[in-house]
C-alpha cells in the first residue's frame, strides 16, 4: 500500500579525498567540548554548529563531496517518486554536518521535522559502534496485535561503512551508544522541498492545465 519509508544503499567513498575535509570541518568547530551539541551524549561531537555559524563551510558545499552528491541526487529522485511526490519536485540541500562518536557516544531520539528527507552517510562504522534505531510509526496503531516484541516501538537497522540511509524527516530515530574504541563518523544531510518554487510550478501547471503527478510516471 505504501512504499518503504527507510531506504538503504551503498557508496564507496574516496577516503583520501574526504578525510582531510572531515578533519578540517571538525577543526573549524574549536575544542571538543565546544563541538558538543544538543542530542549528542557521551563521547560525541558534531559540526552542526557550522550550519548557522559558518554555513559556507558545510560538508555538502565542499567540492570533494560533489561526486557523491552527483551519485545521490538521482536516487533521491527515485525515492521521492516512490513516495508519490510530484515529478521533478524542486528540492535542495538545506544543511549538513558530521557527527563523531567514540565509546559511549550516542545520539538521543529526535526527528528532523523541518526537512522532508534525511540522508545518513556512514563514513566510518567500526565494529560494535552501534546502529541507527527507528521508531515504528505504526506502533500505536498496531497496539492490539499480538506481535513478538510488540510493546517495543524501536526497530534497529544494521549499518556498515559506506552505507547510505534515506528516511523522511518526520521519522523518530536515535543512535545506539558506541561500544568501540575507534571513531565512528556519520555525515547527515537534510533535504527540503523548495516550497516557493513548488508553488510556482503548481501555478504554471494550473495555467497550462497540466499537473505533474504519479499518474504521469505510469502513463
Ligand atoms: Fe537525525
Amino acid at each position: 500500500m505504501n512504499a518503504p519509508i527507510v531506504w538503504r544503499d551503498h557508496y564507496e567513498f574516496d577516503y583520501e579525498k574526504i578525510m582531510p575535509v572531515i578533519e578540517e570541518t571538525f577543526s573549524l568547530c574549536g575544542e571538543r567540548q565546544v563541538r558538543k551539541v544538543f542530542l549528542e551524549n557521551g563521547e560525541a561531537c558534531s559540526t552542526a554548529s557550522l550550519c548557522t555559524d559558518s554555513p559556507n563551510k558545510q560538508p555538502h558545499l565542499r567540492k570533494e563531496n560533489w561526486e557523491f552528491l552527483d551519485w545521490l541526487h538521482p536516487r533521491l529522485r527515485n525515492i521521492m517518486i516512490a513516495w508519490e511526490y510530484p515529478l521533478e519536485i524542486p528540492y535542495y540541500i538545506y544543511n549538513s554536518w558530521y557527527n563523531s562518536h567514540y565509546k559511549t557516544g550516542e545520539t538521543l531520539e529526535h526527528n528532523h521535522a523541518l526537512s522532508h528527507l534525511v540522508v545518513s552517510c556512514y563514513i566510518k562504522v567500526p565494529e560494535n559502534s552501534g546502529n541507527i534505531m527507528f521508531r515504528d510509526p505504526l506502533h500505536d496503531i498496531r497496539a492490539m496485535e499480538p506481535r513478538t516484541n510488540g510493546s517495543y516501538p524501536w526497530k534497529e537497522l544494521e549499518v556498515k561503512t559506506g552505507d547510505i540511509v534515506v528516511f523522511p524527516g518526520w521519522l523518530w530515530h536515535k543512535v545506539q551508544p558506541s561500544n568501540s574504541d575507534e571513531e565512528r563518523i556519520v555525515w547527515t544531510i537534510n533535504i527540503k522541498v523548495d516550497e516557493q518554487l513548488l508553488s510556482g510550478h503548481y501555478l504554471t501547471a494550473m495555467r497550462d492545465g497540466v499537473f505533474f503527478s504519479r499518474s504521469d510516471v505510469l502513463r
